[in-house]
């Protein structure tokens, strides 16, 4: 358990976890503020895409601020999706692979998105960073929308408030945990999804096949293409796809 003073405020239902805590942020509220909403009605993804974000899953923000000598968006997402999948093996005995860089994957389909969101101060520094995790802890009820029925998968079958609750307050605490060290780096390669496999690498609307061969200290991953060039890609400028 951390020591923290984390205030947690609970929303049956919003827009987006992440827009209300930006906007906190914006009216002056301090560090360690968690949202949780039992379902949003406009979950955003990363790269401008929508998040499905229907009943049975967790929908957290978390707002912190930054380290400003170390600050690297990605270390966050990276300690987010390794603390995401501890707490899944911890209460559920299941293990979980990483897509890097920030989503996690059950038995080849998708449980888990990150989306890291700074707001800046005037001289463009980070002020606040706002984690968002959303996980399909539950079943959904109706399913889960016809366009990724095929890709997104649930971690368990029946609805429980006392689940629900341990999941939350357990991906909480190993956030903390992680957050600020490199602590989570060895177990982030180590459930990687595609380290030692061919991936489809795209950048600057061109696609090409790359072996993914390591994933170094500041979350580069380097790849071998087909010719042999070697890249060290950063989590802004790149989609991955197996
Ligand atoms: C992705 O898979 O592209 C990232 C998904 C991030 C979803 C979470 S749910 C809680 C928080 N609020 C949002 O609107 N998005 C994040």
């Amino acid at each position: 358990m951390n020591n923290k003073n984390i205030k947690i405020e609970v929303l049956q239902t919003i827009d987006s976890t992440n827009n209300y805590l930006k906007q906190k942020a914006l009216d002056g509220e301090g560090e360690n503020y968690v949202v949780l909403a039992l379902e949003q009605t406009a979950g955003k993804g990363t790269r401008g895409r929508s998040f499905s974000s229907v009943k049975g899953g967790v929908y957290l923000s978390i707002l912190i601020k930054p380290d400003l000598e170390n600050f690297n968006p990605a270390l966050i997402t990276t300690a987010t999706a390794v603390a995401v999948t501890d707490s899944i093996l911890e209460l559920f005995k299941l293990d979980t692979k990483i897509k890097w860089v920030n989503d996690v994957y059950l038995n080849n389909k998708k449980v888990c998105g990150i989306l890291c969101e700074s707001v800046l101060d005037s001289f463009n520094n980070p002020q606040f960073v706002i984690v968002g995790i959303g996980v399909n802890l539950f079943k959904p009820i109706n399913d889960f929308p016809s366009e990724i029925k095929d890709i997104a998968t649930y971690i368990s079958e029946g609805y429980s408030v006392e689940l629900f609750e341990k999941f939350t307050a357990s991906v909480i605490n190993n956030f903390y945990k992680y957050l600020n060290s490199k602590n989570h780096l060895k177990l982030y390669c180590e459930r990687s999804l595609i380290l030692g496999k061919e991936i489809l690498v795209s950048k600057n609307n061109e696609t090409r096949t790359a072996r993914a061969l390591e994933i170094d200290n500041n979350c580069r991953l380097l790849v071998e293409f087909e010719n042999g060039d070697k890249e060290n890609l950063s989590s802004g400028d790149v989609t991955v796809r197996l």
